[in-house]
């Protein structure tokens, strides 16, 4: 519905951006599209206010063709300001600081792999993810989501086979939550009466996982519906049961959603990926001590500290996403990805997360960031 006090500013930002558009088809820079990224009725517009839906669309399509846009952070001004004094920074990860002491205990790590796409997979990049495994290790696989392509037999029976590769090449568990592609969608009988039939049939009864050692709790959510395309969706039900999990554990471990579809923005092409009811969900789990969550969908990798696109978070809520890690599917200019996260759990939590982009033929580490609360 557009909001009465709204409708002016954005018919005129509809004639700026279409002349912003225009002035890129001539040849124009990317930095006009930049600037109108500053003008308020543009802010507006990204964060969701009564955006007229051609409007929404324009900027979406200007903005999905230009990479070096893509690469750069969607920008919530007037909370940016209050979060210098709120929350820490992130800070590029000194990789030194986190080797541990010849007395301290090994680290924890996590590797999140997402949107493999069974059935459009390649062979050698999913040789290369072995080869990181074995060479590295890891105490806790997360998957989030889009497992296989078209939710079919054949694929996540090949899916199932390459996580039992990795469990022997040296993952300790695996926690696994289905994408949407991970539901039929031309077998219309299947996608109505048995959507998880064959995710359960190799991946398991559970759809919503949950791992929890000394140093971590990781809560895997079901986030997809039959009924539903591609949106996500959170329930009241789902962020009273994190919640209450969140609150039963000790606050000195890393505490991890993991759901499929994304709770925070890069680029205002994805304002219409973010998950259904994700503001509430987050302000109720801030509440109970979040410090992460982890997410796929947009084959998009980056880090976000979510404060930033919700203000009143009562604590730093850090989103870190994941490209597609196997997949044809690449968005733009991204390569193949997968996350590594090692863990620093105890009063002074730290998380560096390190991601490993596929780079001639192998995955090489491509960027690191320390988190912090
Ligand atoms: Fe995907």
């Amino acid at each position: 519905m557009r909001h009465p006090e709204t409708a002016p500013s954005h018919a005129s930002c509809t004639v700026a951006v279409a002349v912003s558009r225009l002035a890129y088809r001539c040849g124009g820079s990317a930095g006009i599209f930049v600037r109108m990224d500053r003008l308020p009725c543009f802010t507006r517009l990204a964060q969701g206010q009564g955006a007229p839906e051609a409007t929404r669309r324009l900027v979406q399509g200007r903005t999905s063709r230009n990479h070096e846009v893509v690469a750069q952070p969607l920008q919530f001004p007037l909370a940016s300001r209050r979060l210098e004094r709120r929350t820490p920074k992130g800070f590029e990860c000194n990789n030194a600081s986190h080797q541990p002491g010849p007395s301290a205990k090994p680290m924890t790590s996590i590797v999140q792999i997402s949107d493999t796409h069974f059935g459009t997979e390649q062979p050698a990049v999913v040789q290369a993810l072995e080869d990181h495994v074995r060479e590295h290790r890891a105490d806790l696989l997360v998957f989030s989501g889009d497992i296989t392509q078209r939710a079919r037999r054949g694929q996540f029976a090949s899916a199932a086979a390459f996580v039992r590769r990795l469990e022997a090449d040296g993952v300790g568990d695996t926690l696994v939550i289905p994408g949407n592609h991970d539901i039929p969608l031309y077998n219309v009988f299947a996608r109505l009466f048995t959507p998880y039939g064959n995710y359960r049939q190799h991946f398991g009864d559970d759809l919503e996982p949950v791992f929890e050692n000394e140093q971590m709790l990781v809560i895997g959510l079901n986030t997809t519906h039959p009924r539903r395309h591609k949106d996500g969706v959170v329930t009241a039900r789902q962020v009273e049961r994190v919640a209450r999990r969140l609150g039963e554990s000790d606050p000195g471990k890393i505490r991890i959603v993991v759901a499929h579809q994304p709770f925070g923005a890069m680029v205002p092409s994805d304002l219409s990926n973010l998950q259904h009811g994700a503001e509430p969900a987050l302000q109720r789990w801030a509440e109970h001590g979040l410090d992460l969550v982890m997410g796929g969908h947009i084959h998009l990798p980056y880090v976000l500290p979510l404060s930033r696109q919700y203000p009143g978070l009562a604590r730093e809520i850090w989103m870190v996403q994941a490209g597609t890690t196997l997949s044809t599917r690449l968005r733009g200019t991204s390569p193949n990805s997968f996350n590594r996260l090692k863990l620093h759990p105890g009063d002074e939590k730290k998380v560096c997360v390190e991601r490993w982009d596929l780079s001639a033929g192998r995955f090489v580490l491509g960027s690191h960031f320390n988190l912090s609360w």
